[in-house]
């Protein structure tokens, strides 16, 4: 990347359109709150609001996530980029790319890189990254593709060597079998010399682990209870959100934290666009999102199966945190 360079102005392919998400939303929503228990996609919690208080999760003291993982690619960012010697980094649920730049600085150091392809969900919030970056990084070309990850890795645009980051432990929010497709679409995605940098957090004590997702402030409460309004912005729907507590709890078997929201009191909700009336029963509980935790060894296994071979591997100083580097096996 020549340094004099000017900013290059972002490009930005967009494979969820306003129209699909919301047809993708309708019938998630339907399926979701008809269902025993109720629960909800987590890919809803992330509009703006959304966005901003989840950042502002990643800054709680009770947050250790985001932190151990910034603090393994301070160390290692440099093994890393060596390792992967790419000149395309791809980012995974890239979000507000706060982490992103550490990486982008050990690759610029290897002088091969080139590009980054920062892929979210969020238009909105991948756009305005984007923007940043292309301004902090003048010759980079920054390609950001609004997509789903459970539907477009297709469409991540190809050439050169590129890493795939998947940071945040955004992996442990999919469920087992969502999991394994996902792993199993993306190793068909990467080619013979891509890498994989993949962020997983830890299986370790539960008062740790509650408290993640139970912080004192109430930021992890209101970005659980955001979903509800964005149900009733697009859908017309009538939840009074603060009518549902947030419930987090560790569920020890599936090695997982569940977010719930219970109602406090009977509800009867009406979702308009979707012509439906969903009651809830005092202390009815609807599932948000799971944040799946790992062992170093169970995941190796997994991505194993997958397709993927270990390279490195990176553990956080207290054991919190694992950042793995693999390759697609072929
Ligand atoms: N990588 C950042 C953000 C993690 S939050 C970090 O480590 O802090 C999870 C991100 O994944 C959000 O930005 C959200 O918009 C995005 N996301 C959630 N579901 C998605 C999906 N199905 N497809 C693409 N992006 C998704
Ligand atoms: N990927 C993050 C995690 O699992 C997302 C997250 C953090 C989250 N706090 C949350 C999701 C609270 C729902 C509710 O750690």
């Amino acid at each position: 990347m020549a340094p004099r360079d000017r900013a290059v102005p972002p490009a930005l392919d967009v494979h969820v359109t306003a129209d699909d998400l919301r047809a993708a939303m309708e019938r998630d929503v339907r399926d979701g709150l008809t269902s025993t228990p109720k629960s909800l996609p987590p890919v809803y919690f992330y509009d703006d609001r959304g966005s901003q208080l989840f950042d502002a999760i990643t800054r709680l003291p009770e947050y250790y996530p985001t932190r151990a993982e910034r603090g393994i690619l301070e160390i290692a960012a440099k093994e890393m980029a060596e390792l992967a010697a790419a000149d395309t980094l791809v980012e995974l649920g890239a979000g507000t790319c706060e982490k992103t730049r550490v990486l982008l600085d050990a690759m610029a150091a290897t002088g091969h890189l080139a590009r980054y392809v920062p892929f979210d969900v969020s238009a909105t919030t991948i756009q305005r990254a984007a923007g940043e970056l292309a301004n902090e990084y003048p010759g980079l070309r920054v390609h950001a593709v609004a997509g789903d990850f459970h539907r477009h890795l297709g469409r991540i645009p190809g050439g050169g060597r590129r890493l795939f980051a998947f940071l945040g432990g955004t992996v442990g929010n999919l469920d087992p079998d969502q999991r394994r497709r996902f792993l199993a679409d993306l190793d068909t995605v990467l080619d013979p010399g891509d890498r994989l940098l993949l962020g997983t957090d830890l299986v370790k004590d539960r008062g740790t682990l509650l408290a993640a997702y139970d912080d004192a402030a109430g930021v992890t409460a209101e970005f659980n209870r955001n979903v509800l309004h964005v149900l009733n912005r697009e859908l017309g729907a009538d939840f009074v959100p603060d009518a549902f507590a947030h419930a987090p709890r560790w569920n020890e078997g599936d090695h997982r934290i569940e977010m719930w929201l219970r109602a406090d009191g009977p509800q009867r909700v009406r979702i308009a666009a979707l012509d439906l009336e969903v009651v809830f029963d005092d202390g009815e509980e609807l599932l948000t999102e799971i944040s799946t935790k790992f062992t170093a060894d169970g995941l190796a296994d997994e991505l194993a199966s997958c397709g993927f071979e270990l390279e490195e591997q990176w553990l956080a100083d207290d054991g919190a945190f694992l950042v793995t580097l693999s390759r697609p096996l072929r």
